[in-house]
This record gives structure tokens, sequence and C-alpha cells, in this order.
């Protein structure tokens, strides 16, 4: 059977190993949910085995904190740590600005409680997630299960006044039953295609009551880690705005996905 990944885990995989760097000895870590951040809790774990590495991690799903303890990272719950270093995780989109949509695995309120109690927040993606707007990825809004067609139904409103594309909702299922959070939500997912003013629609959002949270970041991350199909790796560092190009695997810093037009 052959190990070899497409190009898309291949950059997913280098984002999250260099993204490791940045961990060291004493870190207080949030780890996140999703295909990349489970390689990096997996370097992690190397590490821990291989070098001692002493880190607590705090896990944002049930999921990463059944992997982190399955690799040997000591972990621990934000009430018990209080303030985090570092949280890494990653995104579904990512813009100019270092604003994000995520929970497209539907961890997004853990994920944002977490980024946001930390000193610093990176963000490993592969290429194909660099976006002009966001929106083209579904915006997940996690909402709670009471009444959550009249919430559904004050969002729908609320998008009617928003510089959105497209203004269709749809509740996220999990085969034939509602997909239900780590928190014991709904989500729904909002078609947008182009979002114009993300930090507008980020606080209409959240003033609908129902809604918990919303899966837009703005202002939260610190420092992207961009895997490419060919093996670079690009790290771009919101207080430098010097995009640094590094290759990983040898190869040579190109951007495979720059024509895809996503
Ligand atoms: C989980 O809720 C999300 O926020 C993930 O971080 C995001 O969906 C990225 O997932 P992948 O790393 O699997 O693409």
């Amino acid at each position: 059977m052959s190990t070899e990944l497409s190009p898309i885990d291949r950059a997913k995989r280098n984002a999250a190993l260099r993204s490791c760097d940045f961990v060291e000895d004493g870190m207080k870590v949030g780890l996140g949910t999703g295909s990349t951040a489970a390689w990096m809790v997996r370097r992690l774990g190397e590490r821990v085995r291989d070098e001692g590495l002493q880190i607590t991690g705090v896990p944002t799903s049930t999921r990463t904190g059944d992997l982190a303890r399955e690799v040997g990272i000591p972990v621990s719950t934000l009430e018990d740590v209080g303030w985090l270093d570092l949280t890494i995780d990653g995104a579904d989109e990512f813009d100019s600005e270092f604003n994000l949509i995520k929970g497209g695995g539907g961890a997004h309120l853990q994920e944002k409680i977490v980024a946001t109690a930390s000193d610093r927040m990176i963000v490993i993606a592969d290429a194909a997630k660099d976006v002009k707007a966001l929106g083209a990825f579904p915006l997940p809004v996690e909402t709670i299960k009471f009444g959550w067609k009249c919430t559904r139904a004050l969002i729908e409103e609320a998008l009617s006044g928003m510089d959105v594309l497209g203004r269709e909702t749809s509740l996220r299922m999990a085969g034939d039953q509602p997909f239900v959070s780590d928190e014991g939500n709904f989500i729904l997912d909002l078609h947008l295609r182009r979002i114009g003013d993300a930090r507008q629609l980020s606080l209409v959002l959240n003033q609908i009551p129902g809604v918990v949270e919303n899966g837009l970041f703005i202002d939260i991350c610190d420092v992207l880690v961009i895997g490419h199909g060919n093996g670079a790796v690009e790290i771009r560092d919101i207080e430098r705005q010097a995009p640094g190009l590094e290759a990983a695997d040898g190869a040579e810093p190109e951007n495979i996905f720059a024509d895809t037009g996503e």
C-alpha cells in the first residue's frame, strides 16, 4: 500500500511540523482540532517522548484530547491552566489580514475561547486556504438547540442587511441527525460566498439570541504557517509583515495552488 501523501496533505503536514518549532519547554499550549492540527499533536507527542519536552496541552475538542493523551502529551483544562503561551490550530480560510473562518470540524467555540486565552495563536494551513475575501467556505455558527429555527430566521433576517453574496443557511447534519457540538449545540452553516465586512458580520451574528459563537476569528491569529504542495513552508508574522518562504522537503518555494483561484 502506498503511503505517498497528496500535495494538500503534504502541505498540511509540513505546516504542522514546522509550527512545533515554536513550542518550548514549560509552555502551556492550546491544541487545535482538525486534520492539520492532528499532525501537530502527533509531532508534539514525539517531542515529548524523544526530547523530553515538557508542556501542558489544552485541547479544543474531545477528539484532540483523546489524540493528545494517546501520543503522551500531558493534558489539562483551560480552567486549571488559566492562560496559555501559545495555541496552534488549523483554519478553513485565512485572508491577508490574518482573519479566519474556522469551525469546519464543528469545534470553533472551544477553539476561539482557547485561542483568545493565549499570548499567541499560530495557524497552520495549506496554501489553498489563502483567500482574497473570506466566505467561499460556509461560515459555521453554533446555536443552542432551544428555538434554533427562530435563531436561524433571525440570522437570515440579519444577513439581508449585510454585505455578503449568498444568504443560504443549512443545519449541519451527521448522517440523518443534526450534528451536535462538544458543548451540545447545533451548527448552522451560512453559505455567504463572499463576506464584505467580516468584523461587522461577526458582531451582528453574536448579538442574535441563541447564537453561541460564529466561526470568524478576527484579530486573533498572530502567525500563519502555510504549507505548499511542493514541500515549501511560508511563515507570515503579523508583527513583521515580511513573509518568509522556507524549503521543507528540499523543495523550491513556489505556490502550486496560486492558480486555483481559491
Ligand atoms: C475545526 O473546527 C476547524 O476549525 C479546523 O481547524 C478547520 O476546519 C481546519 O481543518 P483541517 O485542518 O482538517 O483542514
